[in-house]
């Protein structure tokens, strides 16, 4: 055995020779606590829209968590805090893990909560087991991961990973009309870390899965190779407010009639263009919104999504021609405005390598797959190794109250993730 096979082995076990496993009920008990905060009555699920009071009530809860264990807590120039746990070369660059804990306005409690939960269960794990690793360990929770509030989605790891000028993301103003910087002041999460952050050795995330395949094949983990590109679009639509009554059909410029037609195009467009390419519209804002007054106004989005950057393409082109021909018939203005634009991403080969072999040791049916959802790991990968695993959602059911994952399966996840942190940390 080399001295990197005992540091590993050393690594791996707790004072009796056994495996390290994080505590599963500790995991448990925090992702209850922290879906208490914007709870959403009725349901298990949370409304935590980011940096709202419920986002900072969420973000106090988890910084005292870090602050508990001693962790060295630094807040940056965007809000998004980093809990570092040293390792024994100071001058390494840490593994980090993380995610996000704003919710969309109908959230679950898993989504993004527990790849930042799990990633504290994991340094608390270490800590407590008197492990010192070659590397420290970091966990991070991201601003804005949603983008529900303000676009785009990502917000946060972007700009850490210099994929936005931090002056240009604390400008954008959310659906609310509010700005991310008054915003961030309002909290106090405005700190003094720069952006871009410092630069990880690699990035590894735990995310529920967000859709039906893994529960549906049987399988406990899905070892993540890449993220689907995304293209969010904001759409208004200006025609002529009438009468309802009297205002011959063809004499009409009805905005609400032309934000249906689009609505309809996206779905048509999305099956005609078959697997994986997937189209949404969430959003559609009429005004003056009445029974009987022809819409003057629609607001609208379009989400469209594809692994293959080319057919994504495509599909926006399409997008565009069929909105300017129908503007052009009904007698409409139609402005477009871009919300988020991410290529497709491909994750590291060596850290899906590595992750799927953990996998395999745990004896854990899984699959390789790709992520129809956002991630921070997604931005991460701009700047160090990245990978991600996923655990199953019951019944494919995200972004909804409803949304679970079986204990069980949390701390499968969280296991593996100490275990690939700990791999990396000694590497
Ligand atoms: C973010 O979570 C997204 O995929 O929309
Ligand atoms: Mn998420
Ligand atoms: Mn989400």
């Amino acid at each position: 055995m080399d001295r990197t096979d005992e540091r590993d082995e050393a690594a791996r076990v707790d004072a009796a020779g056994e495996p390290l496993r994080i505590d599963a009920a500790r995991l448990l008990d925090r992702l209850d606590a922290l879906a208490q905060i914007g709870a959403i009555e009725g349901t298990e699920g949370c409304a935590r829209l980011a940096l709202t009071d419920e986002d900072r009530a969420g973000r106090e809860l988890v910084v005292a968590w870090m602050r508990d264990l001693a962790l060295e807590v630094t807040i940056d120039v965007i809000g998004n805090v980093v809990a570092v746990l040293p390792g024994s070369d100071p001058s390494a660059a840490p593994v980090m893990t993380g995610s996000h804990i704003d919710t969309v306005r109908t959230g679950g409690r898993y989504d993004g909560n527990l790849g930042v939960l799990a990633g504290i269960e994991v340094l608390e794990t270490v800590r407590s087991s008197g492990t010192v690793p070659r590397r420290p360990l970091g966990v991070a929770f991201f601003t804005n991961e949603e983008g529900a509030r303000f676009p785009p989605d990502m917000l946060g790891s972007l700009v850490y990973a210099g994929g936005m000028p931090v002056e240009v993301a604390l400008d954008i103003v959310g659906i609310d009309g509010a700005r991310v910087g008054d915003e961030l002041d309002r909290i106090g999460f405005r700190g003094p870390a720069p952006c871009p952050g410092l630069v990880p050795h690699a990035f590894v995330e735990l995310h529920i899965e967000q859709g039906p395949v893994l529960e549906h094949e049987g399988l406990d983990i899905g070892v993540v190779t890449g993220v689907q590109g995304i293209s969010w679009t904001e759409l208004t639509i200006v025609g002529q407010s009438n009468h309802a009554g009297t205002t011959p059909m063809a004499l009409r410029h009805d905005a609400g009639y032309v934000a249906a037609r689009i609505a309809t195009f996206v779905r048509e467009l999305a099956l005609e263009l078959g697997h994986p390419q997937v189209g949404t519209v969430g959003s559609i804002d009429l005004h003056p919104d009445l029974v009987n007054v022809v819409a003057a106004r629609a607001t609208m989005t379009v989400d469209l999504r594809n692994t293959d950057e080319a057919v994504l393409a495509d599909a926006e082109a399409r997008l565009a021609a069929f909105v300017t021909d129908l503007a052009d018939a009904e007698g409409v203005s139609v402005t477009s405005r871009s919300l988020a634009r991410f290529e497709p991403v491909e994750f590291d080969p060596g850290i899906v390598d590595l992750l799927e072999e953990l996998v395999v040791d745990d004896g854990r049916p899984h699959r390789r797959m790709p992520s129809g959802a956002g991630h921070d790991a997604q931005m991460l990968a701009r700047v160090c190794p990245s990978g991600m695993l996923f655990v199953p959602s019951r019944d494919g059911v995200s972004h909804n109250p409803a949304e679970h994952t079986d204990p069980e399966h949390l701390a499968a996840g969280a296991d593996l993730l100490l275990r690939a942190m700990l791999r990396l940390a000694d590497a």
